[in-house]
């Protein structure tokens, strides 16, 4: 290289170190890629399951950034919400790969976070010092599936209309208020141009602003206390003569690369469902919602989408509709006291002992199980089944605090294992 071009580059990288330093004295720009990233020490025994927290803010950015596109071609009206969306699918150039990323993407949230909060059961981590890292993240879980449901209501089609319907008309179960409350949810005596406009004012910015808000709390909190890992050892415990964790490893450069290659995975199955299967057979999108809301024609068959069958089971499940209700919100409820339910002296599911991996074997089967018959019509059969599925997910929760005691756990190593 010419002396002169390498004096015109040395004079380009002091002018942008300058302007670092600048930036750095008026603004913790450096202080904060250190503590989170280049100086943020994670365990090294990272596996597969790590993969979900990463992939859920990926999704997280993905539908704040394909909805923001598609909110510039909907129209928020029940006049003219259904066909928009069909002039975004037909009209608007990429509209129909905008759109299907945003409505496949959706059920990919669910799909990585009900993943990423079944890594956190196996390996304990909402367990002290993570209990308010697992409470912030059952918050977001509460927020998505609000702006699910009311992002399901704007194209406006069948079972957007009667699914709001149904949903909207369990707060008249309440005594008293009840009726008055769901009026005051919808906004008129149904579901209306009214309830449209409100659910897309919540939907794209009111239930968004608080996710983000709640996705920085929960990063800031597990960054405060440091992640927990497989095994479900204390990493802090064993330091080098810097006092850096022996089992930590930088999270950048070593798992910024190793997460690039969970995203290209994920890009990959992402791509294909929405290439190939975007409706993925009714799951992600319901044929009934191709047809436009009729207030006058109720459909057969009203189901939900599937990340919310496993608690409509529990709902149709009981026989009183006020109880199931207050059930089916108990079902959540439970999950936000998992952190004292669980007495076990280990953390991690690989030193707990067989009563512990046969209750979470049933819980999940249950979970699916759940999941399953919400899909389908309430025959006697499939009611009777959802009950006992029902019984067998807050057994799961409810009896924790004895059979984690009971178990006989493994003994768990002082530093981590090395697997792979
Ligand atoms: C938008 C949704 C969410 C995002 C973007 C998100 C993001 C993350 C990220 C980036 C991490 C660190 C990486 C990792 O450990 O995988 C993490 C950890 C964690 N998350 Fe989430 N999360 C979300 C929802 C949830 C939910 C719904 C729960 C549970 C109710 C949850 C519970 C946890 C726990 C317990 C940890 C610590 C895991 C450990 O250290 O082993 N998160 N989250």
């Amino acid at each position: 290289m010419a002396n002169g071009q390498t004096d015109t580059l040395g004079r380009i990288g002091e002018r942008v170190s300058a302007l670092g330093d600048w930036v750095n004295a008026r603004f913790p720009a450096d202080k904060m890629w250190k503590e989170h990233a280049s100086e943020y020490y994670a365990p090294k025994n990272f596996n597969f399951w790590y993969y979900f927290g990463v992939l859920s803010l990926v999704v997280l950015v993905l539908q704040i950034v394909t909805g923001i596109v598609l909110a510039m071609n909907y129209k928020p009206s029940a006049a003219e919400a259904f066909a928009s969306v069909e002039y975004i699918m037909r009209d608007v150039p990429w509209g129909w790969l905008i759109r299907y990323m945003h409505a496949a993407g959706a059920s990919f949230f669910f799909i990585v976070v009900y993943l990423h909060m079944f890594r956190g059961l196996m390996y304990g981590s909402y367990r002290k010092p993570r209990e308010l890292i697992w409470i912030i993240g059952m918050l977001i879980y509460v927020a998505l599936m609000a702006e699910a449901f009311m992002g399901y209501l704007l194209p406006w089609g069948q079972m957007s209309y009667w699914g709001a319907q149904v949903i909207v008309s369990l707060f008249g179960a309440i005594p008293f208020i009840g009726e008055g409350l769901s009026e005051w949810i919808r906004g008129d005596y149904f579901i209306s141009d009214i309830t449209l406009n409100r659910f897309f004012s919540f939907h794209v910015i009111a239930v968004p602003l608080v996710l983000l808000g709640l996705v920085a709390m929960h990063i800031l909190a597990l960054h405060e206390v440091g992640s927990n890992n497989p095994d479900g050892v204390d990493i802090k415990k064993h330091k080098d003569a810097n006092g850096k964790p022996l089992d930590g490893i930088a999270f950048h450069p070593y798992y910024t690369v190793k997460d690039l290659v969970g995203i290209a995975g994920f890009a990959i199955i992402f791509s294909a469902v929405v290439f190939f299967a975007p409706e993925f057979f009714g799951l992600f999108l319901e044929h009934a919602n191709f047809e436009p809301a009729d207030p006058l024609k109720t459909p057969e068959h009203i189901a939900p989408v599937w990340y919310f069958t496993p608690f409509y089971a529990i709902l149709r499940a009981v026989p009183d509709k006020l109880a199931g209700v207050v059930i089916m919100g108990l079902a959540i409820v439970v999950m936000f006291l998992l952190p004292w339910l669980d007495r076990s002296p280990v953390r991690s599911i690989r030193y707990k002992g067989w009563i512990f991996k046969t209750a979470l074997a049933i819980f999940v089967i249950s979970f699916i199980a759940l999941g399953y018959l919400g899909l389908q019509p309430a025959t006697t059969l499939f009611v009777w089944l959802a009950r006992l599925f029902s019984l067998l997910y807050f057994a799961f929760f409810l009896l924790m605090p004895f059979y984690s005691k009971w178990d006989t756990p493994k003994p768990v190593p002082d530093r981590v294992t090395h697997h792979g």
